[in-house]
């Protein structure tokens, strides 16, 4: 072995996804037509995570994605709660915001890493934020603004799981996806 492989730390890579699919989200009716093509797919310990900028609509999307697992009560955003627990009729579901969080020590204080995988279903907005102690999730959604207009937005689905992959076909079939 040479001087430099024996002190260089090993190399990490990034988990590669399994699949990319993108969507065009013209309006809120159609982040709602997406959300409610996924949420048959949910199940105990799935992890998904919400990436994008602020406004971009994450929060908007985990609020359809509630009302299509028949929640009606209110969704609040979790940014300053840091996390809104649903009792559903499957399962608990977890929605997080680690927006706030500035250091990894903060995360990893939290106690949050018990619910990421474990019985329930975990929905993590900002998930950058806790991202050195966070597992790879089943499904990561990017939304993004999209030029042409205020309500327009992008999603890229990608699945990192057999259930993540589960739901990028359903958002497909369902006729949510342009891009595969
Ligand atoms: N196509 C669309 N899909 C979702 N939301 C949209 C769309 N078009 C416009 N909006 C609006 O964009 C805003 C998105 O706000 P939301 O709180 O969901 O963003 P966020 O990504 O959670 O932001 P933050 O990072 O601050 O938590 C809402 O006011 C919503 O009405
Ligand atoms: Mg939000």
């Amino acid at each position: 072995m040479s001087d430099s492989a024996r002190t260089q730390p090993p190399a990490t890579r990034a988990p590669q996804p399994l699949a990319i699919c993108r969507a065009e989200l013209a309006d809120e009716s159609a982040t709602s037509a997406l959300a409610g093509a996924l949420a048959p797919l949910l199940e105990t310990g799935f992890v998904m995570f919400l990436s994008g900028e602020l406004g971009s609509g994450k929060t908007s999307f985990a609020r359809a994605l509630l009302r299509a697992l028949g929640h009606t009560g209110r969704v609040r955003s979790p940014t300053f709660t840091l996390v809104e627990p649903y009792n559903l009729s499957s399962f608990e579901l977890y929605h997080f915001d680690f927006y706030r969080f500035t250091t990894d020590d903060e995360w990893r204080e939290s106690g949050f890493d018990e619910f990421i995988g474990g019985p329930c279903v975990a929905l993590i907005e900002w998930p950058e934020r806790g991202a050195a102690g966070l597992p790879a999730p089943d499904l990561h959604l990017r939304l993004a603004y999209r030029d042409a207009g205020p309500q327009g937005r992008t999603a890229q689905g990608e699945a990192y799981s057999q259930r993540g992959l589960a739901c990028l076909n359903a958002a497909c079939a369902a006729g949510c996806c342009n891009s595969a």
